[in-house]
């Protein structure tokens, strides 16, 4: 049954139908869909549309069909109707009869798609949260179990400097904490309800719009009718958080293949996030890892794709936004699905640590620290530099590391180097000296990870 029809002599063409239609999607949002004609049903009561009993029947019937559809959701998808309300609208009206086309009075499909829309947005963002919460916990957990562990630090994919296992682990943290801050800051905008803007105007029954945005759980009503039918601001916002996040997994996906690889063995994944080649039978894949990061561009390109979708549109509603929904529901299954990937990964990682100490004292990552040491002893800093540069070069030549060389080598390039120096080359001091907040310091992750524990656990 169509929800239009009236003026015209002929029906739409097959293939237009299969073009327009969107109930093969839209159908996602059949419990929003329901709820929000609830609100609607009692809204337009109080304005005097319906009597009691009316509103009475309409209501029941409608948590019936919330109840049905609440057991299999994914098969209205192939119901043939032509999007989301007009199926709800044939349930509801195969149920009551004619009281069903009562429901629609002083409402459009264009005030119903916004809302249906906003609420999924809204329950995302709680599944989201949900997700980066997990994946946080369990960072937390893994940083906890190897504080103190030694792993080569980069730059430029460069050994660096020494830093722990557990501080690596917990930057990623702070770059899932900033994706959790950022879905709360996008939610606090979502607090506005559109129903009650009927197509494009208004409607124009005597509703309760704040007292129905309250039933509905929105902080208030939305102020311009125009604005609230064609609003999918909450859509690339939510798009763009989501997007950054999965820039985020994508950085630590690439991290940790390196880390997994041949050449490193810093770390070893489970056999649970891996598989094998169909030739080679000597390999383990980190398809898991591979997934994810190659999934970033998806993500990224529903937001591009929203973006450019919304790029000068009319105002008010225009049909143009009927394509705002498949690529949302894919980009926030896509990136949901990676964070609860990414934590399955850190429940079964494995630090090599002997490898990874090795390739921490390897590349001569503790040179700054006799650069500083001469700096100590009173040289400057530009010329201490230069001085252990050229010290680097000397052990590259010898194949030594620095901690290897003898005093008398070290003689040779500047006098006021003595045996003092061997305990500054350590690189449980080169850690232990870094004592500051946010630096690598396992004293600061300890405190560092008594603040994460308890904020987290009051999520
Ligand atoms: N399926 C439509 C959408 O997703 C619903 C709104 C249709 N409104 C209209 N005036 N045809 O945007």
């Amino acid at each position: 049954m169509a929800l239009w029809g009236g003026r015209f002599t002929q029906g739409p063409d097959q293939r237009f139908k299969d073009y327009n239609d969107s109930l093969k999607f839209d159908y996602r949002m059949a419990l929003e869909d329901i709820e929000g004609s609830i609100a609607w049903a009692d809204a337009i009561f109080k304005a005097g549309v319906l009597t009691e009993q009316e509103n009475t029947d309409l209501k029941k019937a409608l948590n019936e069909l919330l109840a049905e559809v609440e057991k299999d959701i994914d098969s209205i998808a192939t119901a043939g109707d032509e999007d989301i309300h007009s199926y709800v609208e044939r349930r509801l009206i195969e149920k009551v009869g004619n009281l069903g086309k009562k429901l629609h009075t002083g409402r459009s499909r264009n005030d119903q798609v916004a809302l249906d829309l906003k609420l999924w947005c809204r329950k995302a963002v709680s599944d989201a949260l949900k997700s980066i919460t997990k994946l946080q916990k369990e960072l937390v957990k893994v940083a906890s179990e190897n504080q103190g562990k030694i792993f080569p630090g980069y730059t430029h994919l460069q050994r660096a400097q020494p830093v722990t296992f557990a501080h690596w682990v917990l930057a990623y943290n702070q770059m899932f904490e900033r994706d959790y801050q950022r879905l709360l800051n996008a939610k606090a905008l979502m607090g506005t309800c559109p129903l009650g803007s009927a197509a494009l105007a208004g409607t124009a029954y005597d509703v309760d719009r704040e007292a129905l945005a309250h039933d509905l759980g929105f902080d208030r009503a939305t102020s311009n009718s125009l604005d609230a039918v064609s609003d999918r601001d909450h859509v690339m916002e939510l798009l763009s958080v989501a997007s950054i996040s999965m820039v985020h997994l994508s950085r630590l996906a690439e991290d940790l293949i390196i880390y997994n690889s041949g050449e490193a063995k810093f770390v070893e994944l489970s056999d649970k996030v891996t598989s094998g080649s169909s030739l080679m039978p000597q390999k383990k894949n980190p398809d898991a890892l591979e997934l994810i990061r190659g999934k970033c561009g998806r993500v990224v390109g529903a937001l591009t794709g929203m973006l450019v979708t919304v790029k000068a549109l009319p105002l008010a509603y225009d049909k143009d936004l009927q394509e705002d929904k498949e690529r949302l529901f894919d980009a926030m299954d896509t990136w949901i699905d990676s964070l609860d990937m990414t934590t399955l990964v850190f429940e079964g990682i494995k630090l090599n640590e002997q490898n990874a100490i090795d390739a921490a004292k390897g590349g001569y990552s503790n040179a700054t620290e006799l650069a500083d040491y001469l700096v100590g002893k009173g040289i400057p800093f530009r010329e201490a530099h230069s001085i252990v540069g050229r010290i680097v070069l000397y052990a590259i030549s010898k194949q030594k590391a620095l901690e290897d060389m003898d005093v008398s080598e070290y003689k040779e390039f500047s006098d006021v180097i003595s045996d003092d120096v061997y305990p500054v080359l350590q690189l449980e001091n080169i850690l232990a000296k870094r004592n500051i907040k946010g630096g690598v310091a396992p004293a600061q992750t300890k405190i560092e990870l008594e603040i994460l524990t308890k904020q987290l656990s009051e999520r």
